[in-house]
């Protein structure tokens, strides 16, 4: 049994309540034992049973749950360097992607690469996400395109959850283009998605998710919810990549069919932002992709408003987000979207575990959840993302156990 001193802020926050309820705990203090949170609140009414845990001092710092970047298209070989370059001369993303760049030039290259090449270089951005206090990754395929290489990426993550600490959480995202050897016949690649790749992933449990790309240029509406009613009925949850960078009608279809979370959305209806709320569909901003494609970001107040749940992620991938740093989303979501550091934290921890079905077991510090979290130089939130830093993070706790901080300071 194990348990935290000096801890000038703990944040408890929890799945209920307001988007900005984070409980707030000053002075507080948690215990853990193998791997659960036995206990947290003020270190003045800690119960005795709890007073003989060994207790680390955490020096004045705060303590935030584990954070959790539910979006990332985490495996993918290569990078687009050149293409970030032709964005900044005015070409679109569009328009790099028409010109067999974008989405298609990383298929290409994740096709050539070995599973364990693509493994290796996951690992080390998890080792970068830990180190920033992150301990759950949602992460897509739709680098593969074709029934090997979907599967090679999404065994990519089945090895990485044996082999590293950082807990992955694998969506299936076939539907992420229609790859250009099928483009005059769409709907036998819809055909091979339905018929074949759908059910080996879903019969191998492959992944948690099937998530679909619904715009111009990628998957329409009619595609998208023939693809999501067969993963349904095949016992996965559903994602939708929708309104990124026009109105499409992704929200909406997400609300109807019970999505667990619909993405980016800058451009979702208010309609649409309504029936997203009433279905309590999560509405995951991407801001760094905002940041880089040069978009606008979520209109993140309007949505509170509307009664819906934000979450924040970094959308990481090797073309509109070539960053991991989900801290830096947060504070992009402060600025940009108009959340106050409370509001991003629940969107960060809570309501992020909520976009991808975990939200009774991640992302709180309630007694009963998994303990995941990490200890911030700052004594409160509004410093930690007001004084941004390249990694603030001290010290990162998986399941009970450090991953992130120096062993001799931080063991207990
Ligand atoms: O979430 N919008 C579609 N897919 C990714 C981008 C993928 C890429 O550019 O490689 C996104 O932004
Ligand atoms: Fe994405």
């Amino acid at each position: 049994m194990q348990r935290l001193t000096g801890v000038k802020t703990l944040y408890r926050v929890g799945p209920d309540g307001p988007q900005g309820e984070v409980d707030a705990i000053a002075d507080g203090t948690l215990v853990w034992r193998e791997g659960k949170i036995l206990w947290s609140g003020p270190a003045s009414e800690l119960p005795p049973e709890y007073a003989a845990a060994s207790a680390l001092d955490t020096g004045g710092g705060c303590v935030i749950p584990g954070l959790i970047d539910c979006h990332t298209h985490l495996c993918f070989g290569g990078w687009r360097g050149d293409e970030f370059a032709m964005r900044l001369e005015g070409k679109s993303y569009q328009e790099i992607q028409a010109a067999g760049g974008g989405i298609n030039s990383t298929v290409r290259k994740t096709r050539a690469a070995g599973g364990n090449e693509l493994a290796d270089k996951a690992a080390l951005a998890l080792s970068d996400m830990a180190a920033l206090g992150v301990t759950t990754v949602e992460a897509k395929s739709g680098y593969g395109l074709n029934l090997e290489d979907e599967l090679k990426q999404l065994e990519v993550y089945r090895q990485l959850n044996a082999s590293q600490p950082v807990e992955i959480l694998p969506t299936f995202l076939g539907a992420h283009l229609v790859p250009p050897d099928y483009v005059d016949r769409r709907d036998a690649y819809i055909d091979l998605l339905c018929h074949e790749l759908i059910p080996q992933v879903a019969t191998r449990g492959l992944a948690r998710f099937c998530d679909v790309f619904i715009e111009d240029g990628a998957f329409s509406l009619t595609e998208g919810r023939r693809i999501l009613e067969t993963a349904k009925a095949q016992g996965l949850g559903l994602k939708i990549h929708a309104d990124q960078l026009s109105t499409g009608g992704g929200a909406g279809l997400a609300a109807e069919l019970g999505a667990v979370s619909a993405e980016h959305l800058e451009y979702a209806s208010p309609g649409d932002m309504i029936a997203m709320a009433e279905a309590g569909t999560v509405a995951v901003s991407l801001p760094i992709a905002s940041l880089y494609l040069q978009e606008p970001y979520l209109p993140a107040r309007q949505w509170i408003e509307t009664g819906a749940r934000v979450a924040v992620a970094t959308d990481f991938n090797p073309g509109s987000a070539p960053s991991y740093h989900l801290p830096l989303a947060m504070l992009l979501a402060c600025l940009n979207q108009r959340m106050s550091p409370a509001e991003v934290l629940k969107a960060a921890t809570s309501i992020a575990a909520r976009a991808i079905g975990l939200e009774s077991t991640h992302g709180s510090l309630a007694p009963g959840y998994q303990a995941d979290f990490a200890i911030i130089d700052a004594p409160d939130i509004n410093h930690w993302l007001y004084h941004f830093r390249g990694n603030a993070c001290l010290a990162t706790f998986k399941r009970g156990r450090l991953i992130h901080g120096q062993p001799e300071r931080w063991s207990v």
